[in-house]
Parts: structure tokens; sequence; C-alpha cells
């Protein structure tokens, strides 16, 4: 059976990280979450004080983080030398520095290296927002998933009060805009949609609509190899 490259780009908040994690379960293919590589870069630099100006410090840390994915059934882990760094790197402030460090070109050109060796061998679902267009643009499959600001931001809302934390919906929506204006109008690989994706709007589907969707186009795609 053929070993496809699937690429889900997207907002954040869209259902990424859940669909790319149930696609690749049921394909038993690896899973990428390539937005949590730079939320890593970010934790790791605001721990040893690296100033978010200063690009050789910051590629001389992605060369040297040694970043694993974990999945232990429906548990997937990302670990950095040899830490689990799951839950730290889904706080809102680094949700924010991640932003800044996604839009460094040093940072991207390291995490750009990382993730084309990860998913070169093809069985493999990478998710982020340049995955389709600069990652890998040659991918067999291509999503690009969205919703609405709105939704996307009740979402985010929930999951981190399903965490305990104390969180404002107006203003986590706001993040969630914030976040989008940032990722669509830096310079370097901004969230753009490739020519030849296929476009899905989850602000009125639910996750197993979507992925019967994404399934249905995988089948599809495998029948004609
Ligand atoms: O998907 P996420 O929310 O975990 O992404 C975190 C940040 O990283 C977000 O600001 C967008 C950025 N990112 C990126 O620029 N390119 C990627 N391939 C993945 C994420």
């Amino acid at each position: 059976m053929a070993k496809l490259i699937i690429a889900i780009d997207g907002p954040s908040g869209a259902g990424k990280s859940t669909l790319s994690k149930a696609l690749s379960t049921q394909l038993g293919y690896a899973n990428i979450d390539t937005g949590a590589m730079y939320r890593a870069v970010a934790l790791l630099a605001t721990r040893n004080q690296i100033s978010l100006d200063d690009a050789l410090a910051l590629s001389q840390l992605c060369r040297n983080m040694q970043l694993e994915f974990q999945r232990n059934g429906d548990n997937e882990k990302v670990l950095v030398n040899g830490e689990d760094i799951s839950a730290a790197i889904r706080m809102p402030e680094v949700s924010m520095l991640t932003s800044q460090v996604a839009a460094c070109p040093a940072v991207r050109e390291e995490l750009l290296r990382m993730q084309q060796q990860l998913g070169r061998v093809g069985g493999v679902v990478l998710e982020g927002r340049d995955i389709g267009t600069v990652v890998f643009p040659q991918a067999e499959i291509k999503f690009f998933l969205s919703a609405s600001a709105e939704e996307r931001g009740r979402r985010r809302y929930e999951e981190l009060r399903a965490k305990g934390m104390n969180v404002d919906l107006a203003q986590t929506i706001e993040e969630v805009r914030a976040r989008d204006a940032a990722d669509s109008s830096r310079e370097h690989a901004p969230l753009c949609r490739a020519e030849d994706a296929i476009d899905i709007d989850s602000t009125v589907l639910n996750i197993d609509q979507v992925l019967a969707f994404m399934l249905g186009v995988v089948n599809e795609r495998l029948a004609e190899k």
C-alpha cells in the first residue's frame, strides 16, 4: 500500500490537531504537529532567556534540541531533551511568544529541515500552516481546514477551561484573531492556502464528519495509486 504524505494546514483552533491525530491513527501513519515544534522553541528560548531577536542563538537552540513525538494509544506527548513539555507549550503566554518565534526566518529554516526529514518516507500526516505550500508542496493530499474566528475562539476557551484554567471568552476570541493576523501577515511563510488544497470549513461540522470526509479523500487517492 502506498504511503502518502498528507498535509493539514489552516488557522489555529480549526481542529487540525484533533483531526491529524485521528486521521493518522486510523491510517497507522505518524503524526507530526509542526506547531508543537515552534512552541517548543518558544518555551526553551524563554527558559534560557534568549531574546526572540537573536536569530543566531535561536537557530543554535533548534539544532541542539532533541525533539520527539511519542504516542501511547490516544495519548500523544511532545518531549524535548527527554522532558515531557506537552502541557507547558499549550500555556497562553507560550502561544503568544510562538507567533513571534515562527516569524523568525532562521527558526523556520531549521524546523523546515527537521520536518522534511521526519516526513520524507511518507506514511505521515503533518499539520501546520505551511506544509502544503513550503514543507511538502509535493504532498499527495493537502487539506485546508478553517472555521470562523468566533467558533475557533470558543473551542480554545472550552479546551482551556476543561484544563482548569481561568480564561475569558471574549479575550480568547481576541487572541485567536491577533494570532491569525500575525500568522497571515508575516513576511516569511505566512499562513496561506495551497492552490491545490481541498477546503474544509469546520464551523458547522463535527470531528467525525470531517474525519469521514478526509478518509474518503484518502481512500480515493489510494485507489488511484
Ligand atoms: O498550530 P499551533 O497553534 O500549535 O501553532 C503555534 C504557532 O506556530 C502559531 O503561531 C503558528 C505557528 N506555526 C507556523 O508558523 N508554522 C507551522 N507550520 C506551524 C505553526
